[in-house]
């Protein structure tokens, strides 16, 4: 690969080990896809996880004396304080959420926890080449906001927050952005959970393709967000078009980039509902709801609020979001309301995390087949359902 003298300085260690490995990484990606050279990045942002491999990765690079030059915001991991209240935190789990903390507070990443950065704190616009892990995000800050990002690891995104550069391939360059298949939408799409079901379907039928959507009216950012993280939880997808809706899409043209699609199908009502049965637990008793995979925004918090409103919930309800989120909605009222209905709603939380340990064995109601997918290891049980069908069902202990 060709490097700049700056990447070079910092391959040979003048900024410090930490710094050099960084970029070590970047230039064995680099290699690896037949990059040329690196690009600057303006934003970066890393999924952190709390896990031994990423502390031990992050706290390497600190004792490398590395710091960010651009400034990653960072994924859930577990809010300390909140879950305490909630139930008791093992000291090996607590041990790791606060060397984890420590440790990118030193690598001087902005502390957001959250797992959307792209509605608040970190929203990129239409081009800017940027560095994001965290799988409902890579597809949202490519195909909604129009930026390039590849599909990065928490990793790979950590070192280009380290060395502010990303070696030029994938998703970066305009061949690679290209729509695939053609999916004609004949589903309903009534409401968010639709693109819920769409999204974990798709890569059964197109495989890890770009896809196309023809036939979606004018989803909302919480669809969007639905539609992203579910492809890229069923498959590996990380851009896809919708035809005269997104950025890169404003006719077949300019979503296929003038090239044939390289095939067509066709989603009907049918599929999603067969998908949603093949994949969700059978009904029944529950014994919580859990919703968030991704963060709740606030006008989901809402909603969740309406159906709650003077109600009595049979099954403990927890709803995740982020800091911002959940301080509006202390403000605005509503954590009153789901407390008084037995509810609680957590800010800087991922499910896929060990502060969810007292409902492991247990079965639940979510409307996010992600949610689902991620907590099989951890012997959870989901139900998945619209976000109305499983109010419904914790105010009544039954779906
Ligand atoms: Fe967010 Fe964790 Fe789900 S990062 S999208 S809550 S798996």
């Amino acid at each position: 690969m060709l490097l700049t003298d700056e990447e070079q300085k910092m391959l040979n260690g003048f900024y410090g080990e930490g710094t050099k490995l960084a970029m070590k990484i970047l230039v064995a990606v680099g290699e690896a896809y037949d990059a040329p050279k690196m690009v600057p990045v303006t934003r970066t942002h890393v999924a952190l996880s709390n896990q031994e491999a990423d502390l031990w990765f992050a706290e390497k690079l600190v004792a490398g004396g590395a710091t960010c030059r651009i400034r990653p915001t960072v994924n859930p991991s577990f809010h300390l304080k909140q879950f305490q209240k909630i139930t008791r935190i093992e000291a090996e789990d607590e041990a790791i959420v606060k060397r984890t903390h420590a440790a990118y507070n030193r690598l001087e990443a902005i502390m957001t926890y959250d797992c959307t950065p792209y509605l608040e704190k970190n929203v990129p616009r239409f081009g800017e080449v940027i560095a994001f892990s965290e799988s409902s995000a890579t597809p949202f800050v490519n195909s909604v906001c129009g930026a390039r990002s590849n599909r990065e690891s928490a990793q790979s995104a950590l070192c280009s927050a380290i060395t502010g550069v990303t070696p030029l391939y994938g998703y970066l360059l305009d061949e690679n952005r290209a729509g695939e298949i053609l999916v004609h939408v004949e589903a309903d799409m009534t409401d968010d959970f639709s693109y819920q079901m769409l999204g974990y379907f798709v890569p059964k039928k197109t495989g890890f393709s770009i896809p196309v959507f023809e036939g979606l009216k004018n989803p909302s950012k919480e669809a969007l967000m639905n539609l992203g993280a579910q492809l890229n939880t069923g498959g590996n997808v990380a851009m896809y078009h919708i035809l005269g809706f997104t950025p890169e899409a404003r006719d077949m043209k300019s979503a296929f980039q003038g090239k044939k699609p390289k095939g067509e199908v066709t989603i009907t009502e049918a599929d999603l509902k067969a998908m949603q049965q093949e994949i969700s637990d059978a009904g029944g008793e529950i014994d919580f709801a859990l919703f968030g995979c991704p963060h709740f925004t606030i006008d989901q918090i809402a909603r969740v609020v309406d159906l709650l409103k003077g109600k009595k919930l049979k099954v403990p309800l927890f709803i995740m979001s982020s800091a911002l989120s959940r301080n509006l909605s202390e403000k605005m009222g509503y954590m009153d309301i789901i407390r008084e209905a037995g509810g609680e709603l957590v800010e800087d939380t991922c499910m896929d995390q060990p502060c969810w340990k007292f409902l492991y064995g247990k079965k639940g109601i979510t409307d996010s087949p992600k949610c689902a997918y991620y907590t099989k290891r951890r012997d959870m049980r989901f139900v998945i359902a619209s976000l109305e069908d499983s109010v419904e069902a914790a105010l009544k202990g039954m779906y």
